[in-house]
């Protein structure tokens, strides 16, 4: 299994950080992709080496940490970074009006910045979305030309807007929530495409059930695979393979 989402250099995992990724590789956990939250993310993750894991780095900053005026030099230093060939992605970005609406044309600033690296780095974008649908559809609207990849990580919308997020090229992230009683996620979940489908933990965040509460790691993520095979009626092997295959083909594993 891949995590396609997991923030495993934040210091939430400094105490027990190896025993975080033995517990992931015996839960059969092989890549971990990391968003960045911002630029100090990035010396986070080079510090986290290969094990039985392979880790992904990625570069941008998340919608809630966009600042009153964007860095002149912001889009010259993400397309730096995500043009290296050890950088898979660009995010995480997109918008979240959930936290705070103060910044809303900064954040949309910020989010036409990133789908423009994206475009120019030719890489997925990774995009975080909360109480702010309408806006982010558009966005990627605007920007699709049809060179744009990416995914909405952690999906939570309507069958109709994952429909809609489908036809604009984007592929959907799964996370703990569909694994909620009460969210009604898995309910949509089921009507749309298993194989626009990648996992994610969001690591800290976000624990699936029956770990809920507690900080999420990405040995969890067999919760939420468990789920998705409960959903789709397949066995855990095969919502294993399907959404391994995908994420590699997304990030382009396979070429290099
Ligand atoms: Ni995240």
């Amino acid at each position: 299994m891949i995590d396609t989402h997991s923030h495993i250099y934040l210091e939430q995992f400094d105490d027990d950080r190896d025993e975080v990724n033995r517990r992931a590789a015996e839960a059969g956990v092989t890549g971990i992709f990391m968003p960045a939250i911002d630029l100090d993310s990035i010396p986070k993750m080079e510090k986290l080496k290969h094990t039985d894991i392979s880790f992904y780095k990625m570069a941008g900053i998340h919608p809630t940490e966009v600042s009153d005026e964007l860095p002149e030099d912001l889009e010259s230093k993400l397309t730096e970074f995500c043009s290296r060939d050890d950088y898979y992605g660009v995010g995480e970005t997109g918008l979240d009006y959930y936290w705070s609406t103060e910044l809303v044309e900064q954040q949309k600033k910020s989010f036409h910045l990133h789908c423009r690296v994206a475009k120019e780095v030719q890489k997925p974008i990774i995009i975080h979305n909360r109480d702010s649908t309408d806006d982010m559809l558009e966005i990627i609207e605007q920007e699709q030309d049809g060179s744009l990849t990416g995914v909405w990580h952690c999906f939570n919308g309507t069958v109709e807007e994952g429909k809609r997020a489908l036809n604009l090229g984007l592929h959907l992230g799964i996370g703990g929530v569909v694994t909620f009683k009460n969210g009604g996620v898995d309910k949509t979940v089921a009507r749309l495409p298993l194989e626009k489908m990648i996992l994610e933990t969001d690591a800290p965040y976000l624990s699936p059930t029956p770990k809920r509460g507690k900080r999420n790691e990405p040995a969890f993520m067999k919760y939420t695979a468990e789920k998705l095979a409960d959903i789709f009626g397949l066995s855990l092997e095969e919502v294993d393979k399907q959404t391994t295959e995908t994420a590699r083909r997304l990030f382009g594993l396979d070429q290099s």
